[in-house]
């Protein structure tokens, strides 16, 4: 068992599909251990896409994410951490697969709807930014 971090980004959020996103989730065998909608503030974003901050496409990264409520969850199954990058899709909508996740809600690279921990490592350090152990359940 697993447990990896995905985010319901702004874009998603605002069109009303965070039952439809989570549907995909639990429907492959995924299972919702914590679930929290929020807003990010800007510091909150810069330390979370900290990784990113040299890369050219940051500040838009940011701006974006802080534009609106996110929903962040951890998930929880076998293999969750490529399971969840499989439902997602390809990072830029344009090359994700059919059926999948950003194919199906995203409109660009920025707003793709969705962000999934990479590894399970990271995993661990992005559940830990926003939930404490007596959250994730
Ligand atoms: P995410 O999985 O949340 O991780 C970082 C985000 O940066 C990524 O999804 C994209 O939404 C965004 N991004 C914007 N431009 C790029 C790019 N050229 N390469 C990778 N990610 C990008």
């Amino acid at each position: 068992m697993e447990k990896t971090l995905s985010i319901i980004k702004p874009d998603a959020v605002a069109k009303n599909v965070v039952g439809k996103i989570v549907d995909r989730f639990e429907s492959n065998g995924l299972r919702i251990a914590a679930m929290k909608k929020i807003q990010l503030s800007v510091s909150d974003a810069g330390k979370f896409y900290e990784v990113h901050a040299q890369r050219p496409f940051f500040g838009e990264l940011v701006e974006f994410m802080t534009s609106g409520p996110v929903v962040v969850m951890v998930l929880e199954g076998e293999n969750a951490v490529s399971k969840n990058r499989e439902l997602m899709g390809a990072t830029n909508p344009k090359e994700a697969d059919a059926g999948t996740i950003r194919a199906d809600f995203a409109d660009s690279i920025d707003a793709n709807a969705v962000h999934g921990s990479d590894s399970l490592e990271n995993a661990k350090i992005e559940i830990d930014f926003f939930f404490a152990g007596r959250e994730v359940l």
